[in-house]
């Protein structure tokens, strides 16, 4: 029975209908359709009124400045991994560099950093200086900041080749602020022109919602999650672990290169890279003797020497200031032999060294605790040279806001179950940090 109503004949005619009908859908998609990329929203708004070009027609219009590549952003929102205390949802490549494999494979050491928006602009200059792999893990919280970091990472790679080239971007969000919608506007990062990169971000950075700016000053910003997680994903051989704003001398990459083919560690080695402070009106130093000689005017100093002296103290920049030495090539000028608790310098070495404890979540023991502990696992800290790294600008000890004290002082009791555990861990306490009762206070 069911044969004689459904013939082949009206089976056919019912397939031809709702082809027809599919057709006519797919059509009206791709003429009318508002999304240009899976998952990407694409919509016009103001902030760049005044420096883009004529209002693009209606229709999406990627390809004019953005290309669809561009907007490959690898994040499935509701897929991230947790970390291990479920506060914060960590995403691995969310942009890969064009280039990141090749170099991780033709350089040594990989450059692990670290930043939230409003510092993101620093990857320019880094990138300037430093032509490896670099391993960037990125912080935001809710929609509205994620949607403009997002904007400014597509536009940092469509305006500088080396971003686009050389940088992994991962990404970090809080849970208790989970961004729910990607949704960039895709016509205004086409039109932003590429000179301004610094105000551009400045722009973006101002168009953060009220909530979302009194949501990051009361809650901290997870230093180690995201140092963890540019760490790992780093390929090369070494790491670097940087700040974002930490700058690299010109030819860093290539120069360890040529230091590591050659060198030979019989024990645990961290190559230590001397980090200056250099007064923002000065050029970039291109060499050590540029910078000693800024040094000498008063216009450069070891990193945090005004603010926080212990910071880089151990590395000892008198010694290192006296080997003016023209030689190129990258030695190690000398051992560091008064390691003391709170030293953080920056260095080079392989990523089996412990991680960064993620019990520490702002300010305040992020660092140190982790140099610390590879003190007590028995590194050795050798101090090279020509190479160095600068910060701009000089920097003056001011009075500390209230939130950074209590991040602070959260952290100075977490450090007493710290120093316990590293103590159990390599049964070794060289710094007699299990006598001494009173930590120095930060
Ligand atoms: C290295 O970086 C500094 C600071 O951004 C810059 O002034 C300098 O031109 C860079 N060097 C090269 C070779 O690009
Ligand atoms: C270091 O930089 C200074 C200033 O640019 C330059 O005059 C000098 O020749 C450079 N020295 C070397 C060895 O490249
Ligand atoms: C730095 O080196 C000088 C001599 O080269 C030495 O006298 C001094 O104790 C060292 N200081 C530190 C902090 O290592």
């Amino acid at each position: 029975m069911i044969q004689s109503k459904w013939g082949p004949w009206s089976l056919c005619v019912i397939a031809l209908i709702l082809l027809t009908i599919y057709n006519i859908l797919l059509t009206a998609k791709l003429m009318y359709g508002q999304e240009c990329v899976k998952g990407v929203q694409v919509k016009q708004t103001e902030v760049a009124q005044a420096v883009r070009p004529p209002p693009p027609p209606p229709q999406c219009r990627l390809e004019q400045h953005v290309s669809g590549d561009d907007l490959q952003i690898n994040i499935e929102l509701e897929l991230g991994r947790w970390d291990n205390r479920m506060l914060y949802k960590l995403y691995d490549r969310i942009f890969v560099g064009d280039r990141y494999a090749q170099l991780s494979e033709e350089y040594f050491v990989c450059l692990a950093t670290q930043s939230s928006l409003e510092r993101l602009f620093s990857l320019v200059q880094v990138t300037r200086n430093w032509s490896g792999p670099i391993s960037a893990a990125v912080f935001a919280a809710g929609d509205d900041e994620l949607n403009l970091l997002l904007s400014y990472i597509v536009y940092l790679r469509r305006c500088f080749p080396n971003i686009r080239e050389r940088v992994t971007f991962h990404l970090t969000l809080p849970k208790s602020r989970l961004p729910k919608v990607i949704d960039i506007d895709v016509d205004v990062i086409g039109g932003l022109n590429c000179v301004n990169a610094e105000s551009i971000l400045r722009a973006l950075v101002a168009r953060r919602t009220g909530a979302t700016d009194k949501w990051r000053t009361k809650n901290p910003y997870p230093q180690n999650h995201l140092r963890n997680l540019a760490r790992k994903n780093c390929q090369s051989q070494y790491v670097f672990l940087t700040d974002v704003d930490i700058i690299p001398s010109e030819g860093l990459a290539e120069a360890l290169n040529y230091f590591l083919r050659k060198v030979s560690c019989k024990k645990l080695c961290a190559y230590v890279i001397p980090t200056y402070e250099i007064d923002n009106r000065v050029r970039f130093p291109p060499n050590k003797t540029e910078l000693v000689r800024l040094a000498n005017k008063g216009l450069a100093r070891p990193f945090h020497q005004k603010v926080f002296i212990y910071n880089q103290f151990a590395t000892n920049f008198s010694k290192w200031q006296v080997t003016t030495g023209e030689d190129k090539e990258v030695h190690v000028s000398h051992p560091v032999t008064n390691f003391e608790f709170l030293y953080e310098p920056f260095y080079v070495a392989p990523d089996s060294a412990p991680p960064h404890d993620e019990r520490f979540i702002g300010y305040g023991y992020t660092r140190n605790t982790q140099v610390y502990e590879m003190f007590v696992a028995g590194y050795e800290f050798l101090v090279l040279s020509p190479v160095f790294t600068c910060h701009w600008g000089l920097q003056v000890k001011r009075g500390r806001p209230v939130w950074r004290e209590y991040q602070n002082n959260l952290h100075r009791k977490y450090f007493e179950t710290f120093k316990k555990e590293v103590f159990a861990k390599y049964n070794k306490d060289p710094l007699r940090m299990m006598e001494q009762r009173k930590v120095q206070s930060l």
